[in-house]
């Protein structure tokens, strides 16, 4: 089924929203080639800590961590370790914060020190391709429009969608109806209206969308070893057209 939100809730989840983009910026500022992904993840339990916030991940399904931070040919769900991060590296940090009882949900990639123009091309996509998609959340639209405008954008650079891991609707809990494909054909799917939250996540391979899980059971890559680059708003679906609750003002 699936939940509309109030406007006075949709407030309380742009609260949500509102620390996990400035989260989003402070981690944009730290990482550098020698920084591990679990002191990232500590900075993430502490900072939520100081506001009085939740990192909503931990202790989901048994996810054992405050983030999921997936390196190169990690899809989604990597673990932060001890291992530094190395020059050239692109590293995707996904997060869900809950506030006063509400979630909001984002993930960025980041590229570590110099990366090279295929890497920075991937996320150039991928990100062009989540504001794509955004820009079809406008209620009377329905869910295959945002799946194809994102897969078009994608393909037409080269690049694949992956198909086993899709957006979803989120409020007090993490995983609401609808799903949210990011392919899909345009009119497809159920309609979007107002007082809907969803999230919007494209992951896209350099090469092709199979994934292959790890021995940790969490953990998603590419089949074919390519980069993997992934970027995730929580989105409000109103009259006045998508409202992202988890912007960082000038980092589109
Ligand atoms: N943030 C992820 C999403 O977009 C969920 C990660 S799974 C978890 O749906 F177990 F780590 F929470
Ligand atoms: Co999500």
């Amino acid at each position: 089924m699936i939940m509309v939100k109030t406007n006075d809730e949709i407030l309380k989840m742009k609260k949500a929203g509102e620390i996990l983009a400035g989260l989003h910026k402070e981690i944009k500022n730290i990482i550098k080639p020698g920084i591990t992904t679990m002191e990232i993840d500590k900075f993430v339990e502490e900072y939520l800590e100081e506001r009085g916030a939740y990192p909503e991940q931990k202790g989901y399904h048994g996810y054992p961590y405050a983030t999921c931070a997936s390196i190169n040919d990690e899809i989604c769900h990597g673990f932060p370790r001890n291992e530094a991060l190395q020059n050239g590296d692109i590293v995707s940090i996904d997060m869900v914060v809950r506030y006063d009882g509400w979630l909001a949900d984002s993930a960025w990639s980041y590229g570590v020190g110099e990366i090279s123009e295929g890497a920075k091309k991937l996320m150039e996509v991928t990100r062009e391709a989540l504001y794509l998609g955004i820009d079809k959340a406008v209620p009377g639209n329905r869910l295959g429009d945002i799946g194809h405008a994102i897969q078009e954008h994608v393909e037409k650079n080269g690049f694949s969608v992956v198909r086993d891991f899709v957006g979803h609707g989120i409020g007090k809990d993490m995983h609401e109806d609808p799903q949210v494909p990011h392919y899909g054909k345009p009119g497809r799917g159920a309609r979007l209206v107002e007082g809907m939250v969803i999230t919007i996540e494209p992951m896209v391979n350099s090469g092709e969308w199979n994934m292959k899980l790890d021995d940790n059971k969490w953990t998603a890559r590419t089949v074919d070893g390519s980069l993997s680059a992934q970027y995730e708003h929580t989105i409000a679906i109103t009259a006045d057209g998508p409202v992202i609750l988890t912007d960082q003002g000038e980092e589109r």
